[in-house]
C-alpha cells in the first residue's frame, strides 16, 4: 500500500521538483513541498492534472533553519511524516572565473545548494528518528557539475560536490536505521533554470555536441530516476552517484 507515504520535495515548485511531485502524486503518495517561491501554491496546483491530488505546500527558505522548522511544524499539524526527502532546492550563479567571482554570489549559491541541503536533511532525520520510520530514502539533486567542473562555475561545483559527499555521508551514518541517501547528477534538463541558456540554439548546438543522445532532457524523465530511488526498486543502493546526462560523462 503506498497511499500512507509521504515525500518531501524541495524547490518543488518548478522543474524537477515540480515533476517529481506530480509523479509522486500520480504514484498515490502524499507529497510536501518546501519552497521560498511566492506563488508556490498557485503554481502547483495549476500544473497538476487532478484536482484533488494530496499535495500540501509550505512557504519554506531553505536557507533559514527557522523557517525549514516552521515546515516541519507544518507537517506535523497535517499530520504528515515523510519517508522520502527530495533535495532539489537550487540556483545557478552566475558565470565568473573565481578570483572575480562576487562574494556574495559565492554564499547564495552556498547557502541555498549546499546549506539548504544539509539543514532540510538534517531535520528530515530527527523526524525520521522521532517517528521511528523503519525505511526510508534521501535523494539528493546534484549535477554532472558534481562529478566534473567546468570554467567559470567553481561554485555550482563546488556545492553540487557537495551534495554528493552529504549523500554519501548519510548513507554511511544511517544505514543501520534503513535510510537509504544517493545523490544524482543531471545533464542539461528543459526547465526554467535552463530557459535562458536553451533559447540560444548556438550554445544549445555546442552542448548537444557533448551529449552521446544529442538531446536535452525532459525533467520527467530525472522525475523517474528519483522515484526509482524511493522505492523499493532500489532497496540495495545506497551512498552513491547516479548520473542522468544522455552519456555526458562517459567522454
Ligand atoms: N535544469 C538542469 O539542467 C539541471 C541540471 C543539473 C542539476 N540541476 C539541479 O536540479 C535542481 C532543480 O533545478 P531546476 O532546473 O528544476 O530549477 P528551477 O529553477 O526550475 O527550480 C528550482 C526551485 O527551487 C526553489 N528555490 C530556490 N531557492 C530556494 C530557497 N532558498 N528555498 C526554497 N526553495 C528555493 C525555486 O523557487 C524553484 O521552485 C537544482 O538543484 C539544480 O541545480 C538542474
Amino acid at each position: 500500500m503506498k497511499d500512507h507515504l509521504v515525500a518531501l520535495v524541495t524547490g518543488g515548485a518548478s522543474g524537477i521538483g515540480l515533476a517529481t511531485v506530480e509523479r509522486f502524486t500520480s504514484e498515490g503518495y502524499k507529497v510536501a513541498v518546501f519552497d521560498a517561491n511566492e506563488s508556490a501554491k498557485e503554481v502547483i496546483k495549476n500544473s497538476l492534472k487532478s484536482e484533488d491530488n494530496d499535495v500540501f505546500i509550505y512557504e519554506v527558505d531553505v536557507t533559514n533553519h527557522d523557517s525549514i522548522l516552521d515546515g516541519f511544524k507544518g507537517l506535523a499539524k497535517d499530520n504528515l511524516t515523510p519517508s522520502v526527502l527530495l533535495n532539489s532546492a537550487g540556483i545557478s550563479p552566475p558565470l565568473n572565473p573565481l578570483h572575480k567571482y562576487e562574494i556574495d554570489d559565492w554564499n547564495k549559491c552556498v547557502s541555498i545548494n549546499l546549506n539548504g541541503t544539509f539543514m532540510v536533511t538534517r531535520e528530515f532525520i530527527n523526524s525520521y528518528i522521532e517517528n521511528k520510520l523503519s525505511k526510508g530514502s534521501i535523494i539528493n539533486i546534484s549535477s554532472i557539475m558534481g562529478s566534473r567542473a567546468s570554467a567559470a562555475q567553481a561554485v555550482y561545483s563546488a556545492t553540487k560536490h557537495g551534495v554528493v559527499g552529504l549523500a554519501k555521508s548519510v548513507a554511511q551514518d544511517y544505514a543501520h536505521l534503513n535510510l537509504r541517501a544517493n545523490a544524482i547528477g543531471p545533464g542539461v534538463i528543459e526547465t526554467p533554470m535552463t530557459n535562458d541558456v536553451l533559447v540560444d540554439e548556438n550554445v544549445k548546438n555546442h552542448l548537444l555536441t557533448r551529449i552521446p543522445l544529442k538531446r536535452v532532457a525532459q525533467a520527467s524523465e530525472v522525475a523517474s530516476l528519483v522515484y526509482f530511488l524511493a522505492t523499493d526498486e532500489s532497496s540495495y543502493i545506497t551512498g552513491t552517484y547516479i548520473p542522468i546526462d544522455g552519456g555526458y560523462l562517459s567522454s
